[in-house]
């Protein structure tokens, strides 16, 4: 008993001779407040290599320009921008790029072949928050959201409030957000569905996620692309770290239907002390286990940005238990990935799968870079 209250005492001890060596070395305490800290106190070097991290499509798509998400958003930011404008800036090429059926315009549409997007984004240092569900109209949600972080005192504006919200604020509304791409793709799933009129609702649910598979197998529709999605976050020299997640979500979707993407802790997270998580993917899956919440909590205990999503996956594999969600070795057949940045400019890319296009984008002073996800499971996803 004795012996085991010594050890325990040895072990805080060394922990704090730990974080006084550490600030001997150089590194400052992360600036909680006095008397709010949230323990253990995060430590965090004064000065950090500036990176952005994003999805994979931030190194894929350029809408025609020079340069992708990633490339764009760390060359505003080194060059002094506040990291949210560039993280955003970076986006913006992805959800104007009709090229990408995932994100803003030319996203795919909803089951009544409406283009509805979501979007949400955070400041570290300012602790602001912004978001925006089910708008309709706007190519960039992403900057909306970014409205409603600094002109409003709310975190989450949906639906047509959303978009009288942005018609205040000089955003063009336009009548339709679908490229001839996503209306053929949107016509095509409402002829494999729909043959005879209105199914029963189950029927039709299924129906409609047979049609979604069938479409993929048969190279019509981007895996990818199913629930699309870009996330997108930085940290710059300073260490101040921003992040942002849009999307246009489910392909198909009921019509109002949310996913993960605009709402904070699932989405995306950060606390400017701590670090940063985004996610694409299942965002039913996302919502459940608030992920981008609970990695930036895994982060704060330490964790490595790969440790801190591999506990993050493993809790929504664990939570999957509905036999339709599970493939035949008993894992969730659908793919979820997160994108985790910590305030000493440490990332990871994690997938739920392994298989094709298990990867993330990165941009350092080295240039662009598309880095393998690590995957919980190595097979491939059935969605
Ligand atoms: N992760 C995007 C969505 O589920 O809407």
């Amino acid at each position: 008993m004795f012996v085991g209250k010594i050890t325990r005492m040895a072990q805080r001890i060394s922990r704090r001779e730990f974080v006084k060596a550490g600030t001997a070395a150089g590194v400052a305490a992360a600036s909680a407040r006095p008397g709010f800290a949230q323990a253990p106190t995060v430590l965090a070097p004064k000065t950090v290599k500036p990176v952005v991290i994003a999805s994979a499509n931030g190194n894929k798509y350029k809408n025609g320009g020079p340069r992708s998400a990633v490339e764009e958003a760390f060359a505003r930011m080194t060059r002094g921008e506040d990291v949210l404008d560039a993280v955003i800036a970076g986006v913006n090429i992805v959800e104007l790029d009709p090229e990408d059926d995932s994100v803003g315009y030319g996203g795919l549409p909803n089951a009544d072949g409406v283009v509805q997007l979501d979007s949400c984004c955070m400041h570290g240092p300012k602790k602001r928050a912004g978001g925006v569900a089910a708008l309709e109209g706007v190519r960039t949600p992403s900057l909306v959201a970014k409205a409603v972080l600094e002109q409003t005192d709310h975190h989450l504006i949906v639906g047509q409030g959303a978009q009288d919200f942005a018609r205040a604020m000089g955003f063009k509304i336009e009548e339709d957000l679908n490229t001839e791409n996503s209306r053929r793709k949107w016509l095509d799933w409402k002829r494999r569905i729909d043959p005879k009129h209105y199914l029963d609702p189950a029927k039709r649910t299924e129906a409609g996620d047979r049609a979604r598979r069938e479409m993929v197998a048969e190279g019509l529709l981007d895996a990818e692309h199913v629930y699309g999605t870009i996330n997108c976050d930085g940290i710059n020299a300073k260490g101040e770290i921003c992040g942002v997640t849009t999307t246009s979500g489910l392909s198909w979707k009921i019509p109002g239907r949310v996913g993960d993407s605009p709402i904070l802790g699932a989405g995306l997270y950060l606390d400017g002390d701590v670090g940063a998580a985004g996610s694409t993917g299942r965002g039913e899956a996302n919502l459940f286990n608030l992920s981008s919440y609970l990695i930036v909590e895994g982060l704060r205990r330490g964790l490595h940005p790969k440790d801190a999503g591999m506990e993050a996956l493993k809790r929504v594999a664990a939570n999957t238990v509905e036999k339709r969600l599970l493939n035949d070795r008993g894992h969730p057949m659908f793919d979820l990935k997160f994108y985790v940045l910590d305030r000493q400019g440490r990332h990871a890319g994690l997938a739920m799968h392994g298989g094709k296009e298990k990867s993330y984008a990165v941009c350092t002073e080295a240039g662009p870079q598309t880095l393998a996800c690590d995957v919980l499971f190595e097979e491939a996803d059935t969605e």
